[in-house]
């Protein structure tokens, strides 16, 4: 079974050859660390991703402050303004530049218009084990079309991939979310993901602490 069907038409941009990055990830024996990994650009058959831009705070204060987002990620404040905006990128580039995140802005990749949000995070490199946690947002405007799951499978093709053909060399990415949050779940259902554990009580919510579903994905897969 072909857990990822956009594979062939998912790529990473590179640096050029003559780039530092590049010349060093030609030489990765082992997994790379985070933080000497260029931040790629994926694209997929209807999507660009890439980093948030500054001008963009609007619409991602726009598109973090809604009731889905305030009852299945409480952490979010709401509202979450155009200042909460601005400091969040600043922190997301604190964290790339430190190697303990990936995120991109889900753009369409024929108007360039930000949809969503997906990060990789909780990066895990120890020996043969090299796991990573993702998670995801839509723009409210733009549910419904099937699009994250997309953009989930142009990732993991990326962090599958070997280092010296581009992509990052991890071996599992899992997701967890609340047993409720239905959209979440089928999500990461369409995006090829297998449901490998619940545990009770352990997901806090708007309105209680629901179940914790874990599903994941291996380069096995
Ligand atoms: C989770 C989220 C990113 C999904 O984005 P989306 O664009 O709505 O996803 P899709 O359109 O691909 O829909 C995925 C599936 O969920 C279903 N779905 C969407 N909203 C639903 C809802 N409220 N209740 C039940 N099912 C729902 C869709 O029908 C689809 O399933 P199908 O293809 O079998 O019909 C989006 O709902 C969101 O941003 N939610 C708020 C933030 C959040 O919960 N993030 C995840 C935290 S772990």
């Amino acid at each position: 079974m072909t857990l990822l069907p956009h594979r062939s038409s998912t790529r990473s941009r590179r640096p050029s050859a003559a780039s530092p990055a590049a010349s060093s990830a030609a030489n990765w024996a082992s997994p790379p660390r985070a933080a000497e990994v260029d931040h790629p650009v994926l694209e997929t058959a209807r999507l660009r991703l890439r980093k948030w831009r500054e001008d963009e705070a609007v619409r991602i204060s726009a598109a973090r402050t809604n009731q889905a987002t305030a009852h299945f990620l409480p952490f979010i404040p709401q509202p979450f303004t155009v200042e909460d905006a601005r400091f969040w990128l600043k922190d997301l580039a604190e964290q790339a530049a430190a190697g303990t995140r990936f995120n991109w802005c889900v753009a369409d990749a024929a108007t360039d218009q930000g949809l969503g949000n997906i990060t990789l995070f909780g990066i895990h490199v120890r020996g043969a084990v090299r796991d990573a946690e993702v998670g995801y947002w839509m723009h409210p405007e733009a549910q419904g079309g099937g699009v994250m799951s997309e953009a989930i499978q142009g990732v993991a093709q990326w962090y599958f991939a070997p280092a010296n053909d581009g992509g990052f060399g991890g071996r599992r990415i899992f997701i967890r979310t609340a047993a409720s949050n239905t959209a979440a779940r089928r999500t990461a259902e369409k995006a090829g993901f297998r449901h490998v554990g619940t545990e009770r009580a352990a997901f806090e919510i708007g309105t209680h602490v629901d179940d914790k579903i874990t599903y994941d994905l291996l380069i096995t897969d």
